[in-house]
């Protein structure tokens, strides 16, 4: 069996207003009907058929039971954390779990916010991906770079792994690299985006966390051991959690591991990071203009304007950013969407 792990703990400050800390982007539909988290369950039931553990804030427990519910996800596993710790204690947390009944079973790590375009393609990767799992490797499924990306985990690609169809070596793995290295990284070739998805058995991570992140693993399994139950979650130890360190999978292994495989794969893949990416991604218009909900354009062109409640009307602007929410106004640039960031930084600030 293939189980799905789905990470949703992330608040996704770039997709202001709409993503909040109480309602982040991956509980809103940006794409379809479905919220992002929605569509990652059904994909994830659909390519194993079992059902999935997703891991959260004790916080966002009844509208991710909800949405869940709502989109057709028999009994899922919902594991609440007290506070974020990143997510290679959430994973660890998962694995854990799973391996007290079945340790050689395979994990799927998922982010919750990540958009696939081509899902098509996802079935013969992730047949190559349980192959490597099941060899004991951690996998990793690279995509092409299109520029340097300072945000994301770069794969130095190595030779086919003999008898693995699909699946190659990784010569290093660098999360998050400046951006002179980035640029390097794509001048060179022969690196990869990582999508942030993994494929490993259970008993594999566990072990390579006891090598290369021992004071996770450690403190997570005492969360494990004092976690709670009742009829719908699964509650892990809070004074134990909240002893656990703070860091990534990218930090605490796939960085530092020598086990780590690649598929490489064009999944149509995108982050879903800023208003920008998701323009990119959407359906437009003739004029390259993405609408949603009650809006009105007027000679515009390459713009993203989206309404949850009032009339938005926007007039002779091109490649802008408008989202107008019950109680807050976006207008920006799309080249500059990045620096909404730092709008909510400095609301943060405020407070
Ligand atoms: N449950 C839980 N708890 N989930 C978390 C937590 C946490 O404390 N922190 C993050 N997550 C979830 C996020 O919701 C997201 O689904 C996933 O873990 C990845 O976290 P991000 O914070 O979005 O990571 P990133 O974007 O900086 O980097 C990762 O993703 C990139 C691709 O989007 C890395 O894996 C990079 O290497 C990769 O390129
Ligand atoms: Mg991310």
């Amino acid at each position: 069996t293939i189980v799905p792990v789905i990470l949703s703990g992330g608040s996704g400050t770039r997709l202001w207003p709409m993503s909040r800390a109480s309602f982040p982007k991956q509980l809103w539909p940006l794409l379809s009907a479905q919220s992002l988290l929605q569509e990652t369950a059904v994909r994830a039931k659909t390519v194993t058929l079992s059902a999935p553990i997703v891991v959260c804030n004790e916080e966002h427990r009844f509208l991710i039971a909800e949405q869940l519910r709502e989109a057709g996800i028999d009994s899922p596993k919902i594991l609440l954390e007290p506070i974020g710790r990143n997510s290679a204690p959430a994973i660890a947390a998962a694995a854990l779990i799973v391996a007290q009944t079945d340790p050689s079973a395979v994990l799927w790590l998922m982010a919750a916010d990540a958009a696939i375009t081509k899902p098509e393609a996802l079935g013969e990767a992730m047949q190559a991906a349980v192959a490597g799992a099941e060899a004991g490797k951690v996998v990793t499924f690279g995509m092409k770079p299109t520029r340097p990306e300072t945000g994301y985990g770069y794969i130095e690609v190595g030779a086919t792994v003999p008898g693995v169809a699909g699946v190659c070596a990784v010569k290093a793995f660098r999360e998050k690299p400046d951006a002179q290295q980035a640029e390097d990284f794509l001048k060179t070739g022969g690196y990869l985006w990582n999508s942030g998805m993994f494929v490993f058995r259970a008993d594999t991570l566990i072990r390579e966390m006891e090598e290369h992140a021992p004071d996770v693993i450690e403190s997570v399994r005492a969360a494990v051991t004092a976690r709670k139950s009742d009829l719908f979650f699964e509650r892990l130890g809070s004074e134990e959690f909240r002893k656990v360190p703070d860091i990534s999978i990218d930090y605490a292994v796939a960085e530092r591991s020598h086990n780590v495989v690649v598929v490489p794969v064009d999944l149509g893949w995108s982050d879903v990071g800023s208003w920008d990416a998701l323009w990119d991604i959407s359906a437009k218009d003739g004029e390259g203009n993405v609408e949603v909900g009650d809006v009105l354009i007027e000679d515009c062109h390459n713009s993203y304007v989206r309404s949850e409640k009032y009339l938005t009307a926007v007039a002779g602007l091109d490649d802008v950013v408008v989202v107008t929410t019950d109680d807050a106004v976006l207008v920006t640039h799309r080249d500059r969407a990045q620096d909404v960031k730092k709008v909510v930084e400095r609301l943060k600030a405020h407070k």
